[in-house]
């Protein structure tokens, strides 16, 4: 991992978690520090690993409850369920770097298949087969175009690793074929296009989900748990320092820090803190010993909706002393704080001696293995197409998090502070401009605000 020497001030020493760096720097079939942080259930424990992975059922948590996050009750999607006694069939569409870690999470996943890979350029999801690991790279189908595949040869659904800027297209096509689609983040290139996706999932009634990796660590579930039994929280800040020369498309990105690492920050801190943003002020700085194009070095503070503040600082400009990918965290809550160094246990305080010694040992059992970052997202789609329901990062709960990136971007080009609702009602001229379906047009005019045709979805 380039310029990931060192360790962070308050973190053990020990592999790092897989991360966009480590995941584009994979070798074939080799297993990595990324590899050792995202361990595989073996095949055939599929029941196990779904509870463990899958979003909790409604419910409070209790002090004592540090396992099991409160989530809300899953709305039932319409879509026809997918069979449970086989693995989903699956087209990954962009045979990259995260389409190459994809391939193996697929190829080893007790809950799906890899059986086509598509990419425009040529020889590349062959590449992308060949370090998969699965037994016969020769039965693995090829294409160009990922959803014209998925629909010639019945594929449950597609996992859409391309470009962001491929996004919206690739999507809005599966949308319209039926064919469900587990995209990555950031959801697309632009909040407009967007809510061209939120409004197509409606019109079309095909699931679609924004995996957002970073969710489904367990120490992420803990904070969650500690945070509904200790909320609200007041103050919560994300720290991540990191040197990284990246090629490809960051270097000439605009605002790349933001767009690729903010958005993991930005959707954990929403999922911990049981919390949506109002309003945010941005700064960004550009070095000049930075090779990317655009600000890789940002601050910001979030206004969220239960009144407290969330502070992101984040560079990729610094060297020595690094953070772990997930970011340094720490929590203060009217009833307790939480600092979490990004690979750990997280550390839990209360003012109640006994009570952070019972809380802190909890946590710190809560020890098996357990499927985390993409095979769990892929594993919580698998199963919520299996069970008709919504599944957890849905693109309506997930537009949030594309909006504090994009607000956070608007605040840095702008100065000054920028409110979400303001930006999205705006995006949302944007979007009914564009928009070249009558239908999808009429909806996304239809709505009340942006923000409720959100809500009313979740
Ligand atoms: N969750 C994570 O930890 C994580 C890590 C890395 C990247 N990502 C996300 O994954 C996505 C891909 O990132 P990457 O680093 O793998 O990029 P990449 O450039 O390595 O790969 C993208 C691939 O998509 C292909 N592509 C572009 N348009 C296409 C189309 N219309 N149809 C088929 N293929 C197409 C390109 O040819 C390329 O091979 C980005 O959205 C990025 O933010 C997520």
């Amino acid at each position: 991992m380039p310029g990931a020497t060192g360790s962070g001030p308050t973190t053990p020493k020990g592999p790092r978690v897989s991360s966009d760096l480590a995941t584009d720097r994979t070798p074939a079939g080799g297993a990595t520090t990324a590899d050792t942080a995202t361990d595989r259930t073996p095949a055939g424990e599929a029941t196990t690993a779904d509870t463990a992975a899958a979003p909790t059922p409604a419910g409070g948590a209790t002090t004592a409850d540090t396992a099991a996050a409160p989530t809300p009750a899953p709305h039932l999607s319409g879509f026809p369920a997918l069979a449970a006694d086989r693995p989903a069939r699956v087209v990954v569409v962009g045979a990259g770097g995260m389409g190459s870690w994809w391939a193996r999470e697929i190829a080893a996943s007790p809950v799906a298949e890899l059986a086509w890979v598509a990419d425009l350029v040529e020889g590349a999801p062959q590449r992308v087969i060949e370090q998969s690991g699965v037994p016969d790279p020769t039965v693995v189908g090829v294409g160009t175009d990922g959803v014209d595949l998925a629909r010639e040869v019945g594929a449950d659904l597609i996992v859409n690793p391309t470009v962001p800027l491929a996004h919206h297209p690739v999507t809005l096509k599966a949308l319209h074929a039926g064919i469900p689609v587990l995209g990555e983040k950031p959801v697309t290139e632009t909040l407009p296009e967007a809510l061209s996706l939120v409004a197509h999932t409606e019109l079309t009634g095909t699931p679609f989900m924004v995996s957002q990796s970073r969710r489904f660590f367990r120490q992420v579930r803990q904070l969650r748990s500690f945070v509904a039994a200790h909320g609200p929280t007041v103050l919560t800040s994300a720290f991540f320092s990191l040197f990284t020369e990246m090629e490809g498309y960051r270097r000439t990105q605009l605002h790349p820090l933001l767009r690729d690492m903010g958005i993991h920050a930005f959707d954990t801190a929403r999922y911990i803190m049981d919390a949506d943003p109002v309003a945010v002020t941005a700064h960004g700085a550009r070095p000049e010993w930075s090779v990317y194009a655009h600000d890789a070095t940002v601050t910001a503070t979030f206004e969220m909706s239960d009144g407290s503040l969330f502070v992101y600082n984040g560079t990729w400009n610094a060297r020595g002393l690094p953070t772990f990918w997930n970011s340094e965290w720490r929590i203060g809550a009217q009833l307790g704080s939480a600092t979490w160094d990004g690979t750990g246990t997280p550390v839990l305080g209360t003012a109640d001696e006994e009570d952070t010694a019972r809380l802190q040992a909890e946590v710190a059992a809560e020890s098996g293995e357990e499927p985390d970052q993409i095979a769990a997202s892929l594993i919580e789609f698998v199963s919520a197409l299996r069970e008709g329901r919504t599944p957890m990062c849905e693109v309506h709960e997930n537009l949030l998090s594309f909006a504090m990136v994009e607000a956070a971007v608007a605040s840095v080009d702008r100065g000054g502070r920028i409110e979400i609702d303001e930006l999205l009602e705006q995006a949302r001229v944007e979007a009914i401009a564009a928009e070249t379906d009558d239908r999808a047009r009429d909806l996304l005019q239809s709505w009340t605000s942006v923000r409720e045709a959100l809500l009313a979805r979740q």
